[in-house]
């Protein structure tokens, strides 16, 4: 007689996926009381379903009037609603930004139900995913780059009179006096070239992204910073991104130097690709996307200003320009990616991340 094949268990595959997923799904009955959440919730609000459940909403998270009005309309209407970077309070006072999305869920007995999925942002990245934060750093840089500009011509105006004074002075001492006005026209020159960045378009092209890390690892052991180690972690199934290459390396660069410049040429250094799924950047959400992260095990970024150093001119250093990562994040926002970082002594990771779009998609 033939084995007889055990039949796959088919029903306790939903319930499987909603105890693995990463995503907090929480179901409310129409008072709002908790009826479902799973295990990513409970560990979200650190307490077990079995405490949590039957509890009214506003024992869980702080809400306003707004919110409570919001989801009452889900129910009633059953639109649902999609909401980025919602500020909550959770009771234990930690707040927590998540994206989230509301819907209703049918129950068999006729009965409505509110379906709350969430996604937790976490902290640091709020600071660089917070739009309007963006928005502020997006307005300080056009706001400096316009007076770059306007300090650009005349200064090289300054400099050729210099010149032409020099050569018509009839005191060779006189000539220490020219020499400040060259030497400062020089030095502001090169501030405002780097203030104005690079002047040209992207050159958008299939980049494949581990293959740029291995030139930022080149050029870093190029310049010989003797006492780091570079380790390397790659994920080689990263399908080509969308960029131009050399701004990548440039922000790239940028990030790892720092590194090297904060653990004074002496530590390690990590740099990891992955892939990333269904990521939110702005207003939209991608499928596929890439990360390169650098990681280092320096002293962290200085508290001071660990909430601006996208800003330009912001450094903690004193021979630093605070243009760096200005400047990577600008490049890297012009692909539609964004830049954001989680800093605490002993370990700094930035991350940049970057929309894959597949050229079908496009
Ligand atoms: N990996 C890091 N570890 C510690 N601090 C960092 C790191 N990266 C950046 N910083 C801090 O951020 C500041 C701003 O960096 P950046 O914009 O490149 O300007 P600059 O390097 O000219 O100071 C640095 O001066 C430094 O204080
Ligand atoms: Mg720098």
């Amino acid at each position: 007689m033939n084995a007889v094949k055990p039949i796959p268990l088919m029903t306790d595959i939903p319930q499987r996926i909603l105890e693995s997923l990463h995503s907090v799904v929480m179901l409310f009955d129409r008072e709002l009381r908790l009826r479902y959440i799973n295990p990513a919730g409970e560990m979200l609000f650190e307490a077990s379903a079995r405490h949590l459940l039957d509890s009214p909403i506003a024992e869980l998270i702080q809400v306003d009037d707004n919110l409570i009005t919001a989801l009452q309309e889900v129910i009633d209407t059953a639109h649902p609603f999609t909401k980025h970077e919602q500020k909550l309070m959770l009771l234990a006072q930690r707040e927590i930004t998540v994206d989230m999305v509301v819907s209703t869920l049918q129950e068999a007995h006729g009965q409505t139900e509110l379906l709350v999925e969430m996604n937790p942002i976490n902290r640091l990245l709020q600071i660089t995913r917070d739009e309007n934060l963006v928005n502020q750093q997006k307005t300080t840089r056009e706001l400096l780059r316009g007076l770059a500009h306007e300090v650009k011509n005349p200064l090289g105006g300054l400099r050729g009179a210099a010149q032409l004074l020099e050569k018509e002075l009839p005191n060779e001492t006189l000539k220490e006096y020219t020499n400040v006005i060259i030497r400062e026209a020089d030095r502001l020159q090169k501030l405002v070239n780097q203030i104005l960045g690079p002047n040209r378009m992207p050159k958008v092209k299939a980049t494949n992204i581990l293959e740029m890390v291995e030139r930022v690892r080149s050029l870093i052991l190029a310049e010989k910073h003797h006492g780091i180690t570079i380790k390397r972690d790659y994920d080689p199934s990263i399908p080509d991104v969308e960029i131009d290459p050399d701004q990548l390396i440039q922000s790239v660069l940028n990030i790892v130097r720092n590194a090297c410049q904060a653990m004074n040429d002496d530590g390690v250094i990590t740099l990891r690709t992955r892939i990333l799924r269904n990521q939110t950047i702005g207003q939209e959400t991608h499928r596929l996307a890439a990360r390169i992260d650098v990681i280092d095990n320096g002293p962290g970024i200085p508290e001071k200003i660990k909430e601006n150093i996208f800003f330009p001119m912001i450094t903690g250093r004193a021979e630093g320009s605070g243009l760096g990562l200005s400047i990577a994040q600008s490049l890297i926002q012009q692909h539609g990616g964004l830049i954001e970082c989680e800093s605490e002594p002993g370990k700094t990771v930035f991350s940049i991340i970057l929309p894959i779009t597949r050229r079908t998609d496009a």
